[in-house]
């Protein structure tokens, strides 16, 4: 199993793959350092980006979108300024590419992370210290059934 980082702002999305990645036991890696061979050795993928614009990273999209039809299980890690349950699309959007490809989506998770975007810079950002120790232990938690379901 793997984990691809997509290139981080903040570096909060990282801290929350890592935390996953240390219940997990398993490797994050780069997307630079991601080469299409890595993907068909792995069952279980995730994936992991904050949200930019109502997306993930575009080169993780684009990625993503290039790598082929097969039987893998995928999961979804992103950092957000606006919790994803109130802006929804990012995940929808790359869900719904996971599902054309006939992968199956084991689990999401979310939670917010120090955003100083646009006009929230006056203000000194918003969310910050997020991802907090709370949001990491979340993470570990989100891991935890990941691997109690799938036995990894
Ligand atoms: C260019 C840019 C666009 C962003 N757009 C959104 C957005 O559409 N919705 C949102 O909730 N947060 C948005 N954010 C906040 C990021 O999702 C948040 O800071 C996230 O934790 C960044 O993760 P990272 O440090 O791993 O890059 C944006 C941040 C940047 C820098």
């Amino acid at each position: 199993m793997i984990i691809v980082q997509a290139s981080s702002r903040h570096g909060n999305t990282p801290k929350v793959a890592k935390r996953i990645a240390s219940v997990l036991d398993c490797w994050v890696l780069d997307l630079k350092d991601f080469h299409p061979e890595d993907f068909k050795k792995e069952d279980i993928i995730g994936f992991s980006s904050g949200v930019y614009l109502g997306r993930v990273d575009s080169k993780l999209e684009e990625m993503i979108k290039s790598l082929p039809r097969c039987e893998k299980k995928v999961f979804l890690i992103t950092t957000s300024g606006i919790p994803i349950k109130l802006l929804n699309n990012a995940h929808k959007r790359i869900k719904k590419i996971f599902e054309e490809k006939g992968w199956e989506v084991i689990g999401e998770f979310n939670c917010p992370g120090y955003d100083d975007i646009g006009p929230t810079k006056l203000i000194g950002g918003i969310r910050k210290g997020r991802p907090s120790e709370e949001d990491l232990h979340k993470a570990a938690q989100f891991a935890e059934k990941l691997k109690s379901d799938y036995r990894i």
